[in-house]
């Protein structure tokens, strides 16, 4: 199979393109640093790196069109992670959450539209943060709770030309965004665990993919009771 990553230099991305290329598979790994993609590419015939901003549409669209090859599956991954402070919100600060986290991803969607061709599997990494309102998240979890309704919305508008969207909502997975939290980080997964559980359930096409499992079937039920109780609860668990 061919499959390009984005976010390839670091975390998910990075293991993500070295265990499908120790799998055989053709892999373009995506990213701004030079010298995590070069180290990528040593000693991995399989993978050809491509520099990319997200944030850049030109970008996007440039680095698109010099592919080697077109991919069957289209990984966009690139993410960062920023938190407010004491409710104090930063404009500057939403916005470059936004720029990556929204609209890095919808810059790669346009940007692939001349290469979509039926049968082609586009996977999106958002996050359980998106589904259940989370203190110091507001610019996160604004973040990614935009793409994973732009992309669900997309998948009703792709149904007829039969390309898959598939959603990624991990919770913690042990990566250098998550090695700056200060805070204690429940059924944190190893990147490697997560890498496995999102190729598997990328094998099996699946449109919805919730990892770890456990930790993130807990939030999603939180996230359907009414939504004082859900506020009491965080609040409870978390600022307290
Ligand atoms: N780790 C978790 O617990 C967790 C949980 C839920 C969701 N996620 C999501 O999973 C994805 C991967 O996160 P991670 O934990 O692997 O983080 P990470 O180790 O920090 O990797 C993030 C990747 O995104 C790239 N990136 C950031 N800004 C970019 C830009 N403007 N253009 C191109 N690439 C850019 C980074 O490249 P540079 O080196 O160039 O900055 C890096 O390769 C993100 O979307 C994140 O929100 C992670």
């Amino acid at each position: 199979m061919n499959i390009l990553v984005t976010g390839a230099t670091s975390g998910i991305g990075q293991q993500l393109v070295l265990d499908y290329a120790r799998q055989g598979h053709q892999v373009i790994a995506c990213g701004r640093n030079p010298s995590a993609l070069a180290a990528l590419e040593a000693g991995n015939p399989q993978v050809h790196s491509i520099a990319l901003d997200v944030t850049k549409l030109a970008d996007c669209k440039m680095a698109f069109s010099q592919l080697p090859f077109v991919p069957d599956l289209w990984v966009f991954n690139a993410g960062v992670c920023e938190y407010i402070d004491e409710g104090e919100l930063d404009s500057a600060l939403v916005r470059r959450v936004m720029d990556v986290n929204f609209f890095g991803v919808v810059h790669c969607v346009e940007a692939m539209m001349p290469y979509l061709k039926e049968g082609q599997h586009v996977a999106v990494v958002s996050s359980i943060a998106g589904e259940l309102a989370l203190p110091r998240a507001e610019a996160y979890g604004a973040s990614k709770a935009a793409i994973s309704y732009l992309i669900k919305s997309l998948a009703l508008d792709w149904h007829r030309r039969g390309v898959l969207l598939s959603l990624v909502m991990p919770g913690f997975v042990a990566t250098p965004l998550t090695d700056k939290n200060d805070f204690s980080m429940p059924m944190m997964i190893s990147v490697q665990e997560a890498s496995q559980q999102i190729r598997q359930h990328l094998s099996a096409r699946r449109r919805f993919i919730y990892l770890p499992k456990r930790f993130t079937t807990f939030l999603r039920l939180v996230a359907l009771l009414p939504y004082g109780w859900q506020q009491k609860l965080v609040q409870r668990w978390i600022l307290n």
